[in-house]
C-alpha cells in the first residue's frame, strides 16, 4: 500500500510518502526565510509560498521514492485545523492527485497526525495518552486505538510554541524562537528567574501560557535583558514544570499503558528530560525523530494508512 501524505496548515509545506508502515520519502520546504523578518506567520504569504512550492516538491517526493504516481493507492491531505488559505492549497492539490489517478482521498486532522507519526514504529499498546505540542496547539488526547482519538485537554490561550516564539522575538531572537530559546538556555541558570508556574493549583487538562509569557516581558521591561541565557533557562524550566506536572495529573486520571508525544516543541531535548523524568517504569514513551515532531506529510500519510486499514471509506475520486 503507498500513500501520499499532504501537509500545508501553516507554513511548512510537507509531502511524504510511505509503504506500508516504512517511509520512502519526507520532503519539507520550509518557509522560515519568508516569514523570519515579520517574527511570526503571515497567512497571504504562506498561502501563496505552498501554492509556488508543492508542483515541485510532489515531483521531487515521487523521483525520490522511486515511483510512478500511478503506484499511489491512497491520498492524504490535512484539511483542519489550520490556516484555510494555507489549507486549501493542500487540498486543492491532494483533489488534482486524486482525479488524475482515480485514488481515493482522506482528509486528515493535523494533530491526530502529529499523534499518529507514532505508529509507524511499532504496535502502540492502547488506550494510550497523546500530547501535542506545537507552536499552534497544545493539547493532550485519550487514544482509544489507531483512529479512536478524544480531546481531553488544550491551551485555553497561547500554544507553548507560540509563547516560545513570542519570547523570542521579545528578546530579539531570530523566528521561530524555540531551537533559539533552547541553545541560550543551555548557556544559563534555570534557577535565578522563578516565573509563575501556570495554573499550579488546577487539576484541570487545559493549559496556559499567556500569564507566563506576560511575567516574562514585565521581568524584561523591569530588569533589561542583559542576560537572556538566564531567562530563557528559567523560561524552559517553568514550561518543563507545567508540562511534567500536567502529565502527572492526566496519569492520575486516565489509565493508559503508552505515551505518545508530537508537535514541534517537542524536539527541545530539555523539554523531554523533564517529560521522562515523569513517565512511569511500565509505561512506554513515544517521541518521534525530530524531522517528523515538526510538520511533515509523513505523520498525515501515516494517519491516512491506519484510517484506510481499520475504517476504510471512499472519497474523492477513487475506484476502491
Ligand atoms: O509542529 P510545528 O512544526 O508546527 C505547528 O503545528 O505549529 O511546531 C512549530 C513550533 C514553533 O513554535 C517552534 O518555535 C517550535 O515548534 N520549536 C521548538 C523547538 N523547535 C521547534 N520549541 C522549543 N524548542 C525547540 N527546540
Ligand atoms: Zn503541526
Amino acid at each position: 500500500m503507498i500513500i501520499i501524505g499532504i501537509e500545508t496548515s501553516c507554513d511548512e509545506t510537507g509531502i511524504g510518502l510511505i509503504k506500508d508502515k516504512t517511509v520512502l520519502a519526507n520532503i519539507v520546504a520550509s518557509q522560515e526565510d519568508i516569514h523570519s523578518i515579520y517574527g511570526g506567520v503571515v497567512p497571504e504569504l504562506a498561502s501563496r509560498a505552498h501554492l509556488q512550492r508543492i508542483d515541485n516538491l510532489f515531483k521531487i517526493v515521487i523521483e525520490r521514492s522511486k515511483i510512478r504516481i500511478e503506484d499511489i493507492d491512497l491520498i492524504g491531505v490535512t484539511n483542519h485545523p489550520g490556516l484555510k488559505g494555507s489549507l486549501l492549497v493542500g487540498v486543492s492539490f491532494a483533489s488534482g492527485v486524486s482525479y488524475r489517478i482515480k485514488k481515493p482521498i482522506y482528509f486528515i486532522n493535523h494533530l491526530h497526525a502529529h499523534l499518529a507519526v507514532n505508529f509507524l514504529n511499532e504496535d502502540i499498546e492502547f488506550p494510550a495518552l497523546g500530547l501535542v505540542i506545537s507552536g499552534g496547539h497544545t493539547s493532550f488526547f485519550y487514544i482509544e486505538n489507531y483512529v479512536s482519538f478524544k480531546e481531553i485537554g488544550r491551551t485555553l490561550d497561547d500554544a507553548c510554541g507560540e509563547t516560545f516564539d513570542k519570547i523570542g522575538r521579545f528578546l530579539g531572537l531570530p523566528f521561530p524562537a524555540g531551537p533559539y530559546i533552547e541553545k541560550q538556555a543551555e548557556k544559563g541558570d534555570e534557577r535565578s528567574i522563578k516565573f509563575p508556574i501556570p495554573m499550579l493549583y488546577s487539576n484541570s487538562l487545559d493549559f496556559s501560557f499567556s500569564g507566563l509569557k506576560t511575567a516574562i516581558i514585565n521581568y524584561v521591561k523591569k530588569y533589561g535583558k542583559e542576560n537572556i541565557p538566564d531567562i530563557c533557562a528559567s523560561f524552559q524550566k517553568t514550561v518543563g514544570d507545567l508540562i511534567s506536572r500536567k502529565i502527572k495529573i492526566a496519569l492520575k486520571q486516565y489509565n493508559v499503558k503508552s505515551i505518545l508525544l508530537g508537535g514541534g516543541v517537542v524536539v527541545n531535548k530539555y523539554l523531554q528530560k523533564r517529560i521522562k523524568e515523569v513517565i512511569p517504569d511500565n509505561m512506554k514513551l513515544y517521541i518521534p525523530e525530530k524531522n517528523l515532531c515538526l510538520d511533515n506529510g509523513v505523520m498525515v500519510a501515516a494517519m491516512t494508512y491506519f484510517l484506510h486499514k481499520l475504517t476504510p471509506y471512499r472519497t474523492g475520486f477513487g475506484e476502491t
